[in-house]
């Protein structure tokens, strides 16, 4: 048996000084922020380790960070990635707004769901573009006939519009069909919308589910795909993405080549993972699998109040607590009361209200001792 991913000791996490473990004092326990308690993938250490042997730390060239992303796209979905409509970028938000600066102009629309990530509403405000939200499903699905109507207002009048895609979706944690994202390119066609996909969580699909990367759609002539190994194998602070475009929108691609680059440690460490980092994704993978079931079961035997899908993607869980009656925000509630920091639904849209937003990527005992608080603090209120 390899040592658990998800093994480290909550004393040894709390010597970290990322986000997630200094915003809160020690008394809560914090399971916000889409970090990972994780130890890092051994090839990605080495790479490291060689990059700093090498003193290797100027700028990177694109190629080594869109051959390996490639071969893992190809290995993993079939997806046959143009080395020649691909482009770095710092990480998945700056390769979205270098795209909504090509494909919009100020004051146009931007589509995107509620609930959803909360930077889908605030990057596009950054440029000056509106924002105007289609509600997703009871379920946390996309709904079509909403969709149809927010592209038909964004473009209204023949302004351009944009669509930004989570996909698969970060808070509800589904993975839209090959049906469903055919149906959106053909809207997006229709009313001339641009859609571009944030497919950072595409790695992290459990077994009974199968992502399939937006310009993989048969056909599909328009539209872009932004990734990252950022999530999947814990490497935000080490910055990179890849932006990749469709074969009808090299115009607007062209635009992009002189954008904000990746760090070269970034192309160091996704690199390294994209090449040699399968063994371990199908480790976490195992964890994550198990630690999604010990939420819905614990939760299902001590707070059955609190609605919760078992996600078929990401390590993030949406759960409904509407029927607790802790209010708007049931986050506030379990960080002062249960000492356990969410996080807060109404951030991911009006949607959100009455949820919160769990991240399981962590060890099952710290899992377990964050439901036991929420579930204690609910019902002893
Ligand atoms: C859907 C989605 N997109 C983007 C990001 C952030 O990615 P990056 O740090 O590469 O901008 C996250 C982080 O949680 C995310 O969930």
């Amino acid at each position: 048996m390899p040592e658990p991913i998800f093994g480290l000791p909550l004393e040894q996490l709390r010597e970290r000084v990322s986000a997630k473990w200094r915003l809160y004092p020690d008394d809560i326990i914090p399971a916000w922020v889409a970090e990972m308690d994780c130890t890092i993938a051994e090839p990605v250490q080495d790479a490291i380790r060689r990059m700093l042997e090498l003193g290797d730390t100027g700028y990177p060239l694109k190629d080594r960070y869109v051959e390996a992303f490639a071969a893992f796209a190809d290995r993993h979905w079939d997806w046959a990635v143009e080395p020649d409509r691909a482009v770095l970028s710092p990480d998945v938000m700056m390769g979205i707004l270098v795209v909504l600066l090509q494909v919009t102009d100020p004051g146009d629309v931007v589509v995107i769901n509620d609930p959803v990530y909360p930077p889908f509403e605030h990057f596009p405000a950054l440029i000056g573009r509106q924002v105007r939200r289609a509600a997703m499903t009871e379920s946390g699905r996309l709904d079509l006939a909403g969709l149809e109507e927010a592209f038909a207002g964004a473009a209204a009048g023949g302004r351009r519009a944009a669509y930004l895609l989570c996909n698969p979706h970060n808070p509800t944690g589904v993975v839209h069909t090959e049906a469903e994202l055919s149906e959106v390119a053909r809207l997006a066609d229709q009313h001339g919308v641009s859609v571009i996909s944030d497919e950072i969580h595409g790695p992290l699909v459990y077994a009974e589910a199968r992502f399939t990367p937006y310009l993989s759609l048969p056909g599909i002539e328009r539209g872009f795909a932004v990734h990252s190994a950022a999530k999947t194998f814990s490497l935000a602070a080490l910055k990179a993405g890849v932006v990749v475009a469709a074969p009808g929108d090299t115009g607007a691609f062209a635009g992009m080549a002189h954008g904000p680059n990746a760090s070269l440690s970034g192309v160091y460490a996704h690199a390294a993972a994209w090449n040699h980092g399968d063994a371990w994704l199908v480790q976490l993978l195992t964890e994550l699998d198990a630690n999604r079931r010990l939420v819905v079961d614990r939760l299902a035997a001590q707070l059955p109040g609190v609605a919760v899908r078992m996600p078929e993607a990401t390590y993030l869980m949406w759960l409904d607590c509407r029927a607790l009656g802790l209010g708007e925000d049931p986050a506030t509630f379990f960080r002062d009361r249960a000492k356990v920091a969410l996080n807060s639904g109404p951030s991911f849209g009006p949607a959100g209200e009455g949820h919160a937003r769990l991240n399981i990527a962590t060890s099952p005992e710290i899992l377990a001792e964050i439901i036991d608080r929420i579930a204690v603090a609910s019902t002893f209120r």
